[in-house]
């Protein structure tokens, strides 16, 4: 099968061209082509996404970027089926992509699979990261039960596989901002770009070269609470007033915005891993994916490479050019678990799990 994957579920169009096979009953993947064309430049001053422009964006690149993924291959490939997004994600977005895969499958006279992007998440951290595009690999192996953890821009989500094909249990979960989007307000705070998360991780990193400490003690949030729930919201709000307290006594320098950096990024590891301590002992967990862009942070890949190792459990962290949003992803989810679908929707808000 040859699986084109189509990604519009926020500031990132994504296309992706795999092919699958199963040898003696093992599921192989060769990718063949993957290209991602960022917003975030132009959504930068806004602070985030926007979604109108969003939209616009992907409605203006999704027809240059199939061309281009289909020239990058030596002869016209023969498609098979269409994965693309239908959720969770911007609504306005979301329709684009699928009213692309809607166009064409009529065209090409093919299917169309619906996945959901969380899922996309979690499969993409089992793809090898080091086989180049054009080789056959199998995906790492992972032993049942398995936790995920996804964080990005729009979740903060533990959830527990425990069956292959695989089915997906949400046992925790943010109650109000998730991660992602607390490293892009606090950045905003800090008069920083759109994405924050890379440039709070830079600037967390030089306070530590240079030993700066935060005269500030931020929360860590829900640390003592006896459940696998998150909040971030509060430690967004103490930074606000830690940064306007500097403000008022004329301290908000580079030196403190460093310093904030680095308290918050503590504050955020020390939270997320608290609670995947807990979800590990819980669930019972025999292997760990971690998803979703957040795990950019090498802080926190660190870290979760450290706390697998004290579980004695494998970790499996997205390669780095599919740590944010891609298409890769999509067409294996669709490879993988995904059934066809005659109408599709898009669902802003669409849950994991069966
Ligand atoms: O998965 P993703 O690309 O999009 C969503 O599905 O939301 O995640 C984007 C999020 C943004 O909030 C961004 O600031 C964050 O991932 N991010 C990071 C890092 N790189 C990206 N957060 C912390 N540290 C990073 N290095
Ligand atoms: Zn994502």
């Amino acid at each position: 099968m040859i699986i084109l994957g189509i990604e519009t579920s926020c500031d990132e169009t994504a296309l992706a061209l795999i092919e699958t096979r199963q040898t003696e009953g093992v599921f192989e993947v060769c990718v063949l082509a993957s290209l991602i064309h960022s917003q975030a430049d132009l959504h930068s001053p806004y602070g985030g996404v926007f979604p109108t422009l969003a939209k616009r964006e992907h409605e203006k690149y999704l027809q240059p970027l199939l061309d281009q993924l289909l020239a990058s291959q030596a002869t016209k490939p023969r498609i098979d089926a269409i994965a693309v997004t239908e959720g969770p994600g911007l609504e306005p977005a979301l329709w684009t992509g699928i009213v692309f895969a809607e166009k064409l499958a009529q065209e090409w006279g093919i299917s169309v699979i619906p996945v959901n992007h969380m899922e996309g998440h979690i499969v993409g951290s089992l793809l090898n990261s080091d086989a180049p595009n054009g080789q056959w690999q199998k995906l790492k192996e992972l032993a049942l039960p398995s936790l995920a953890f996804l964080i990005s821009g729009g979740h903060t989500e533990l959830v527990s596989i425990d069956s292959s094909p695989f089915k997906y249990t949400i046992v925790g979960a943010t109650k109000d901002d998730a991660v992602g989007e607390a490293f892009d307000k606090v950045a905003r705070l800090l008069e920083l770009p759109y994405p924050g998360g890379p440039q709070i991780s830079k600037l967390a990193a030089e306070a530590r070269t240079e030993n700066i400490i935060s005269p500030v003690k931020l929360p860590r949030p829900m640390i003592h609470s006896k459940d696998l729930q998150f909040s971030f919201s509060g430690l967004k709000t103490a930074v606000l007033y830690a940064v306007r307290e500097a403000e008022k006594s004329g301290v908000l320098d580079d030196t403190f915005k460093k310093a904030l950096a680095r308290e918050f990024e503590d504050a955020v590891i020390e939270t997320l891993t608290s609670k995947l301590r807990d979800a590990l002992e819980e669930t019972g967990a025999q292997s760990l994916i971690i998803g979703g862009g957040v795990s950019a942070n090498n802080m926190l890949r660190d870290s979760f490479t450290a706390i697998a190792q004290e579980f004695g459990i494998p970790v499996f962290l997205p390669s780095r050019h599919i740590s944010g949003d891609n298409a890769l992803m999509i067409a294996l989810a669709g490879a993988l678990n995904g059934t066809p679908s005659l109408k599709l929707t898009a669902h802003g808000t669409k849950k994991l799990g069966y």
